[in-house]
């Protein structure tokens, strides 16, 4: 079956994270991703948080599926020739190094363009043009400067960045679109553009709800959905609300059978308002429906905290599973906090392909997160991460090179 993106080929400048996640998307989708890394290198991701020794770790194995891996030190005079082969004959070049690099290594947006006019240059850079804008940053950075981890935590806590990584695969996810919306535009033009998502803005993208309940606080000076009403005292930002929903329908995490051992026994609830009857006969509390004190959203803001201890007494009677299913019989919003470990073996995440088995020649077999997005006319087929170089020789070839020419230019340590 062909792929959506078939006939797209994508030059890889990423590494790391961020751009990696945005590359193996295209990848997966059907684009041909080939992978430029420094020659003897490689991605440090290759190198890092690894768990069997001189083996390719699992942060780049899961961030590097279905490319190609061509080495080339874009340095040197005939690395540039071969790079500037590549450009000539690429579509898109996606790229994430620290601000300037990509100029300094002489491939300015104006080069680029000299080129190959059609080329679509996709950065990912940590902040947007700004004070800001020359500086390297790192996942935490960002979630730190786009607004998650001021509200993220509890109000008598410190800010808490997120375990899911919003700054690095968050902004890979925009970039991704930002590609593929410049290549449909470059059909009706014929040109190539710039794509830029920074890091702060694709988190505060995502904290989006958290700006407009800024300026809900700064017009009534209260917010009466987070834990800190009625008791509580609100100063002039957003405060961290824990485990709140911040929507319109209140929730909270709550114990359930086993918490005392198992730091995952908990399940979200929600007290969603077309479901409070539901709630107050499952939980026992009949009298809840009809009193004036619970009976609509409004009286029940200030007694939130008095509720979710009441509902979390029925909720530490049955596990988080006991729960769910009960729970959802009367269509009461709720959901499990699942551990890693149920993720990874969870049957139904695998027949979706979202947990993928790999297997790998140095690694052997692993597991990893497969194509999130599932489009019915084009699957995800996910292939293994390419080792360090591994298609040089065939890319090479692919662009004319021979076999002569090869071997002169791994003699010279360019590939
Ligand atoms: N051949 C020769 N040189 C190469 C090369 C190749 N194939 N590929 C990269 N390089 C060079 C670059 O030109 C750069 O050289 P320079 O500093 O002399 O100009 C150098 O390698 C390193 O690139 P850099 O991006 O600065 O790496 P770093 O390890 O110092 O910084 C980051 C890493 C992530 C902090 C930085 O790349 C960054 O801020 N990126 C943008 C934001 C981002 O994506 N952050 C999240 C990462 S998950």
């Amino acid at each position: 079956m062909s792929k959506a993106l078939d006939g797209v080929r994508i030059l890889d400048f990423t590494h790391v994270q961020s751009g990696p996640t945005c590359t193996q998307l295209l990848a997966w989708f059907g684009a041909d991703v080939i992978k430029v890394e420094k020659a003897g290198e490689g991605d440090a991701t290759r190198g890092q948080l690894r768990d069997i020794p001189d083996v390719d770790s699992l942060y780049f194995t899961m961030l590097n599926h279905n490319k190609r891996s061509i080495t080339l030190d874009t340095k040197n005079p005939k690395g540039k020739e071969v790079l500037n082969t590549l450009i000539k004959t690429c579509d898109v070049l996606v790229e994430n190094f620290a601000p300037g690099a990509l100029d300094r290594m002489g491939y300015t947006w104006e080069r680029i363009q000299e080129l190959n006019p059609r080329m679509i240059v996709a950065s990912v850079k940590g902040f947007g043009p700004g004070p800001y804008e020359d500086c390297k940053v790192y996942e935490n950075v960002a979630q730190c400067a786009g607004g998650a981890a001021s509200t993220t935590g509890f109000d008598d806590g410190p800010p808490v960045v997120t375990g899911a990584q919003i700054g690095d695969s968050g902004t890979g996810v925009h970039l991704a679109l930002g590609i593929v919306s410049a290549l449909y535009q470059r059909n009706s033009t014929g040109r190539g553009q710039k794509v830029l998502a920074s890091m702060q803005d694709a988190v505060l993208n995502l904290c989006r709800v958290k700006l407009r309940d800024q300026q809900r606080l700064d017009r009534t000076q209260v917010l009466k959905e987070y834990p800190q009403y009625p008791d509580g005292k609100f100063g002039d930002a957003v405060p961290r609300a824990g485990n709140a929903s911040g929507g319109g329908q209140p929730g909270w995490i709550l114990k359930c059978k086993g918490w005392e051992t198992d730091p995952n026994a908990y399940i979200y609830f929600i007290t969603q308002a077309p479901v409070w009857g539901a709630i107050c006969k499952v939980i026992g509390q009949e009298d809840w429906i009809t009193d004036p004190d619970y009976a609509s959203p409004t009286a029940r803001l200030p007694r939130l905290k008095a509720i979710f201890d009441r509902i979390e007494q029925w909720t530490m009677s049955k596990t988080k599973f006991e729960a769910m299913d009960i729970l959802n019989k009367f269509d009461i919003p709720c959901g499990p906090i699942l551990s890693m470990k149920e993720i990874a073996q969870e049957p139904s995440l695998r027949e979706t392909g979202t947990v993928v088995e790999v297997d790998h020649p140095t690694r052997g077999k692993y597991l990893s997160v497969g194509n999130p997005i599932k489009l019915s006319d084009s699957p995800t087929e996910v292939l293994r991460s390419p080792l360090l170089g591994e298609h040089t020789e065939e890319v090479l070839k692919q662009l004319g090179y021979r076999e002569d020419q090869i071997h002169e230019l791994r003699a010279a340590k360019v590939i």
